[in-house]
């Protein structure tokens, strides 16, 4: 079903499980997917363990320093490799010990005849993975087009906000689960229509919904920005499908959305700030150093709560049927994320860039 970009989705879109297996599919093991920050994984040796849509990847940090992405399952009889984040120069298999390298070749499959086994043809699949400002994104479909041209409309305002002098810091990184689909989600993390409704006393007071504008974006990217009392105006950079961060004065604060069913999502929220130094705290109090550190860099109480109660009630009518209406100018960025949805799944060309200063939108 192609989508309505100047509409509200239609309530199908948050329950069918046709139209999830079809996002599954095409969105989240077609394209690119955020899964961490590269301070995550900063050591020759290190690996990460993550999903992305329905399929375990195993990511690495290789011995030549390059990143590498390949599938967590063992090529033998499918085991899940590694189940924590460790360090190790290859990957054993926990369960008969078939062994592969930092870029998932077989080297090794103990107890075997030499020639039972062909190893070149049982090597672990491996996926493109890409950093762009400290943002790591992987993607199972080898013909994704580069990072660099997928943000192209949000490079130039997220070069200006200096994310490659902030470090990082992805032990403060946390995830809690919500009771709606993903698309409520990172729709409702994209726009900031709703502040004066919903955050009427952690986000208003600070970037009220009336200083909201739109920047520039595509189905790609969109940058958006807006009003913040006694500070510079925020930045919001919306990466679809699942990313969205938001650039305060010296800090980045973002949220990832991860599809867990039609119904239910993951949402987990990060940040950077400060100077990039490449050590990270280890210790406890240096930790809970960090999270004051990051408590006044926002500056603002949790509203995330507040989200989430908004976000599982819209679910909750999503039992029902209703017209779709229409969007208001300062939820472009919701038409943008339509266009995407009518790109990935039904490959449907999304319109070109829109910047708001070459339409004459005024704020
Ligand atoms: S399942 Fe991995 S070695 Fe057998
Ligand atoms: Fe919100």
């Amino acid at each position: 079903m192609v989508f309505d970009p100047d509409s509200a989705l239609p309530n199908v879109a948050f329950r069918d499980p046709a139209i999830f297996a079809a996002e599954l599919e095409a969105i989240w093991h077609g394209d690119w997917v955020f899964v961490t920050t590269t301070d995550a994984v900063p050591h020759p040796g290190d690996q990460l363990p993550v999903v992305i849509g329905t399929q375990p990847v195993l990511l690495i940090r290789q011995q030549n320093g390059d990143l590498a992405a390949v599938s967590n399952l063992c090529a033998h009889r499918g085991t899940l490799l590694v189940d924590r984040p460790t360090s190790a120069k290859r990957i054993q298999c926990p369960y008969h010990a078939w062994t592969y390298d930092d870029g998932g070749r077989l080297l090794s499959v103990p107890h075997a005849p030499r020639d039972a086994v062909d190893k070149s043809a049982h090597c672990l699949p491996t996926y493109r993975v890409e950093s762009w400002h400290g943002l790591i994104f992987v993607s199972q479909n080898l013909d994704a087009e580069p990072l660099a041209t997928r943000f192209t409309a949000v490079e130039p305002y997220v070069a200006e906000r200096g994310l490659d002098a902030m470090a990082h810091r992805s032990e403060l990184q946390e995830t809690q689960e919500w009771a709606c689909n993903w698309k409520l989600a990172i729709l409702n993390a994209m726009e900031s229509y709703h502040l004066f409704r919903v955050h009427p006393e952690t986000l208003e007071p600070v970037s009220p919904t009336k200083g909201a504008y739109y920047v520039s974006g595509s189905a790609r990217a969109t940058a958006t920005g807006g009003t913040v009392k006694g500070s510079d105006d925020y930045l919001l950079i919306s990466l679809p499908p699942g990313f969205v961060g938001v650039f305060t004065s010296g800090a980045f604060a973002w949220q990832a959305v991860h599809p867990i069913d039609v119904e239910r999502c993951a949402i987990r929220t990060g940040a950077a700030w400060g100077a990039a130094s490449g050590t990270r705290p280890r210790s406890r109090i240096a930790s809970w150093l960090s999270r004051r550190v990051a408590a006044s860099a926002y500056g603002l109480p949790d509203f995330l709560p507040e989200d989430k109660a908004i976000c599982e009630r819209r679910q909750r009518g999503a039992i029902g049927d209703f017209t779709p209406g229409p969007l208001v100018p300062v939820e472009r960025v919701v038409a943008d994320f339509g266009h995407y949805l009518n790109w990935r799944l039904h490959g449907v060309e999304p319109p070109a860039v829109h910047t708001a200063i070459d339409a004459g939108e005024n704020r």
